[in-house]
């Protein structure tokens, strides 16, 4: 059977969240959409939701990223039933909250597992059929991909390990028509942003550490700003997007003159009282 031509994206993590929004944008711009998730009744769901008035209902599949052999299966399959893959949109991650003094290699190996390693793993098993289509990777970071404020536990360690891996593997795939790119948000809009946490935190934490970015003063992104950094990194082929915009100078200033970032850093995580 030759591929159709209606261009196939697979978003992982994309029964919730940030990854549930970009879902949405990809079937509005017509794409044949892949959700992924580890839970069967909330992917379940989320395909039908997001099904409602789209011309092609999305397809799902329940599959652990960190898993390479349910990689593969997930692989195989979108490659049967959908013969292509244009875009992959990795969006599983998990933040963390706590003190570097605490921080156990348990939870560094759990972190760089949801972080990385599923990135990973799906970039690999994809690498034939983004070559076919001469695809997009978009990778989501996160501020804690260039920075490392205080109270993000080992948030930091896996999502700059993450923006390291993007980097590489643009250069790697530029030769054969690949594109990859990282795009980095601040904290995100959600009714739950402020209570996320509260099981997570240590004794000894303040409690903005519970805070949306570990009580970073930046205020919540409306997920839309995120999810147009998504179609920009996909349509213009950008390699690295920040949003809120305004802080790439601030974290350019950090790289350059490392005092001046430790103080931006300080004050933007200090509480305001
Ligand atoms: N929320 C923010 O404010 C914020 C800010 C900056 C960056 N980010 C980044 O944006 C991304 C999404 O964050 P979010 O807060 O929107 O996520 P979320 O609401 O916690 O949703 C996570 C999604 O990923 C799935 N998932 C988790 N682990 C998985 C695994 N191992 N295999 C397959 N699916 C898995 C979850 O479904 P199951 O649990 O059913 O598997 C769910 O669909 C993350 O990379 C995060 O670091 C978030």
């Amino acid at each position: 059977m030759s591929p159709s031509t209606i261009p196939v994206a697979l978003v992982t993590g994309g029964s919730a969240g940030l990854g549930r929004a970009i879902a949405m944008r990809l079937v509005e711009k017509d794409y044949q959409v892949w959700i992924t998730g580890r839970t069967e009744r909330t992917l379940r769901q989320a395909a039908t939701e997001l099904s409602l008035g789209s011309r092609r209902p999305i397809q799902f599949a329940v599959a652990d990223v960190t898993r390479p052999q349910d990689v593969e299966q997930l692989i195989l399959r979108i490659a049967k039933e959908s013969q292509r893959l244009d875009v992959i949109v990795n969006c599983v991650g998990t933040s963390d909250r706590g003190l570097i003094e605490g921080l156990t290699p348990d939870r560094v190996h759990e972190l760089i597992d949801q972080n990385v390693v599923s990135t990973l793993n799906v970039c690999q098993a994809s690498l034939a059929l983004l070559a076919e289509s001469q695809g997009v990777i978009v990778n989501i970071g996160s501020l804690a991909s260039k920075v490392s404020p205080r109270f993000l536990g080992g948030y930091s360690i896996a999502k700059h390990s993450l923006a390291a891996l993007t980097s590489q593997l643009r250069l790697e795939l530029k030769p054969q028509g690949i594109h990859v790119g990282l795009v980095s948000p601040g904290p995100i809009r959600r009714d739950d942003a402020g209570s996320r946490y509260n099981d997570h935190v240590e004794d000894g934490l303040p409690d903005q550490a519970k805070k949306p970015g570990g009580g970073t003063r930046v205020s919540g992104l409306p997920p839309e700003v995120v999810v147009d950094a998504v179609m920009k990194c996909i349509v213009k082929r950008s390699p690295d997007l920040i949003r809120p915009r305004y802080l790439r100078p601030l974290i350019a200033i950090g790289h350059l003159f490392p005092r001046c970032g430790d103080w931006l850093l300080m004050k933007f995580t200090s509480s305001k009282s």
